[in-house]
């Protein structure tokens, strides 16, 4: 009786850890074969370690930075659990860009849908023109109470307003590289890898080759001086990237994600 007791609690508490496991990716699901991560060599720096003045000095207009702990989003982050999205948006049209460095084709989807069948684990050999990926195009009138819970990184550049795109990525997808203006972007659940090279430096892709098949044949065979910065950024992590850096990006999990850029 004791034993099976002890058993029981057991049995118990692994449920339990499994639940707040589930809870803490907000059902978007845990299971990716992308374990895979390697280095860092972006700086990461505490919010409590660095001043507005000096991000603008060493980082604005010179290089990415991870910002970590810079703002609560705990309420933003609980109403983009699947649960609770799928509750909110179910029935609304949702625009969808394919995944590849020129964006040719939009397609518009009902909510459910995309999240039922177009979030799938991306296979390696799948183009990225054939990538449905959600990210940008956002209504905001209809997605306007989720939006305004969101906090953005309090640090701005000067003469620039902020403007959002909400997205959400099935695990191995990603947008090959490309550029634009400066910004940050904010992983709400799941991991996203980044690859960064400054302006002056173009990395050799193909526009319709995902970022997974370019990490798995392209990178490999870099040389040491053509290598990318990267990082992996994790929900309370977020990255920032001036003007014109080169940025390829792989969800290693389903992510959730927004991004702000400042134009
Ligand atoms: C955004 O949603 C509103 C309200 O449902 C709708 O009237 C409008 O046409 C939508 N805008 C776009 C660009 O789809
Ligand atoms: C990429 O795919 C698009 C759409 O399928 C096609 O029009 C374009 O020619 C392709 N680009 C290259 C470089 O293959």
């Amino acid at each position: 009786m004791a034993r099976f007791g002890k058993f029981g609690r057991l049995c118990f508490l692994l449920l339990l850890f499994r639940l707040v496991e589930l809870e803490d990716n907000g059902g978007w699901g845990l299971d990716s074969s992308l374990s895979d991560e390697g280095d860092c060599n972006v700086d990461v720096r505490d919010v409590n370690s660095i001043t507005y003045t000096e991000f603008i000095h060493n980082y604005a207009y010179t290089k990415p930075v991870i910002l970590r702990g810079v703002t609560d989003n705990t309420k933003f982050r609980f109403l983009c659990s699947k649960a609770s999205l799928l509750s909110e948006y179910r029935d609304k049209i949702v625009r969808l860009s394919t995944a590849n460095t020129h964006s040719y084709r939009k397609v518009d989807v009902q909510f459910e849908e995309f999240v039922k069948f177009l979030l799938t684990p991306q296979s390696e050999d799948t183009l990225g023109s054939d990538t449905l990926y959600f990210f940008g195009d956002n209504n905001f009138t209809e997605w306007h109470s989720l939006f305004g819970e969101y906090k953005a990184p309090p640090y701005g550049l000067p003469h620039t307003s902020p403007a959002y795109s909400f997205g959400i990525a099935g695990a191995g997808t990603g947008v090959p590289f490309h550029w634009h203006g400066p910004g940050y972007s904010e992983v709400i659940y799941g991991r996203k890898r980044w690859f960064l090279y400054p302006p002056d430096q173009s990395p050799e892709f193909h526009p319709n080759h995902t970022t997974l098949s370019w990490v798995k044949h392209s990178y490999p065979n870099l040389e040491i001086h053509n290598k990318p910065l990267e990082c992996t950024i994790r929900p309370g992590e977020v990255l920032y990237f001036p003007d014109r850096w080169w940025h390829a990006t792989l969800n290693l999990d389903v992510s959730v994600f927004i991004s702000t850029f400042l134009g």
